[in-house]
């Protein structure tokens, strides 16, 4: 065990690295994050910052000589880093359970040959590909194989036509088509597992997404008890075969017809288990650092009904202003059960994630009332 008051290492900057940061603090650690920015959301928390590329050596280095163990707040850390600093530190989760959710199209080997239920696709590696796809799979969405986040790298297609032009803008990069389902709604489950094998689930959150990003997650999910069951059991499955060391996210479709199905995999905390910090007796960045650190596992219990609303930097931008405005603060703080979560980012952009509110109530429906006044105000589409 890495006990409190040793340091521990973080790879990227970004808003889960930030709560990472403040999560092992309270924990007594201090934290030193690798990050190319001259600040950010972690770096203006951390206790040391290390501004450089991801593979640079000299970077590395010092990270390695000061951290006793290391971990990753996103997927796409060059393997090779992870890989440096488990030579001397302590490094969950392994390179090799990351590369697979690095990767739409091995991402899809996996959970299809291990049995799991995914929707329709295909591999489209090049043009030619595109004249063996079953047109029973469109309309669908074609996704970058790499890098896509938020909705990002994604074109819908209605037609074969379509789909070769979205391959086209994508310049040469391996994609997939999958087929557009009939959504009842998305769920998803995070789940932490440390090395002796051991599991924790935190309850299902159902997620709300507007424009390929997560708006508004509902926890519990309003889900059967047979889904809910399905769901915990899918995503502790997957970090087993993963033999995944860490915190995890298994997002999924339930789709019209019941069936559920598996969208992706998250290997970090997930924006989706953010009401965790205020809801739940352990949040996902305390798991993250006592798995990191070989502590016991914290207990995922949820305490309170949750409903987490996303504030993305649309809000600042509100009744079409072309410079950025502070959005009404005392709207969200007015509510003595909302919690504000912002990111510190210094400049706030469409579509960007700045922060989230999770709303709290004695009942979820009292905690949804709160969530929608919240968007009310500050402008956020029902
Ligand atoms: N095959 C699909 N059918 C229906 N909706 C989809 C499909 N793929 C993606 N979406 C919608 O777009 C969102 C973002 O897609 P996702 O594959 O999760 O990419 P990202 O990496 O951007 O999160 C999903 O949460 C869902 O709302
Ligand atoms: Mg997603």
């Amino acid at each position: 065990m890495v006990p409190p008051g040793a340091w521990l290492g973080l790879l990227g900057g970004g808003q889960l690295g930030r709560m990472f940061c403040m999560a092992a603090q309270s924990l007594g650690y201090k934290v030193v994050v690798l990050d190319p920015g001259a600040t950010g959301p972690a770096a203006s928390v951390a206790d040391r910052h290390i501004a450089s590329d991801y593979l640079d050596a000299r970077g590395l280095a010092e990270l390695a000589a000061l951290a006793s163990a290391a971990t990753t707040e996103f997927e796409n850390v060059p393997a090779a880093a992870l890989d440096y600093l488990a030579k001397t530190a302590r490094v969950t989760p392994a390179a090799a359970s990351v590369a697979i959710a690095q990767d739409r199209i091995s991402e899809k080997m996996f959970l299809s040959g291990h049995g799991f239920a995914v929707g329709p696709f295909a591999v489209l590696r090049s043009e030619a590909d595109v004249d063996a796809v079953d047109a029973r799979l469109l309309p669908g969405i074609v996704k970058s194989a790499r890098l896509g986040y938020d909705g990002k790298g994604q074109s819908g297609v209605e037609t074969l036509d379509e789909v070769r032009a979205a391959l086209r803008a994508m310049r040469g990069q391996p994609c997939v088509l999958e087929q557009r389902i009939a959504l009842a709604c998305e769920v998803s489950v995070i789940v932490a597992r440390n090395e002796q094998g051991e599991t924790a689930a935190w309850p299902v959150a159902e997620n709300r997404h507007r424009d390929g990003i997560l708006d508004v997650a509902i926890v519990p999910a309003r889900v059967c008890d047979a889904i809910a069951r399905k769901a915990h059991a899918i995503a502790t499955r997957v970090a087993e075969l993963l033999a995944y060391c860490g915190v995890l996210c298994v997002e999924m479709f339930v789709a019209q017809d019941g069936a559920l199905l598996v969208n992706e995999i998250a290997p970090r905390p997930h924006n989706s288990g953010h009401f965790s910090i205020d809801a739940c007796v352990t949040s996902q960045f305390e798991q993250q650092a006592r798995v990191l650190a070989g502590l016991p596992l914290g207990d995922t219990r949820q305490h309170t009904p949750a409903v987490m609303v996303n504030l993305l930097g649309d809000i600042w931008f509100a009744g079409d202003a072309t410079a950025p405005r502070e959005p009404a603060w005392y709207e969200v703080l007015r509510h003595p059960s909302a919690k504000l979560h912002l990111y510190g980012k210094a400049q706030p952009r469409r579509a960007r994630k700045m922060g989230h509110v999770t709303c709290l109530g004695a009942t979820q429906e009292e905690a949804l009332e709160t969530a929608l006044a919240i968007k009310r105000a500050l402008g956020i589409p029902r």
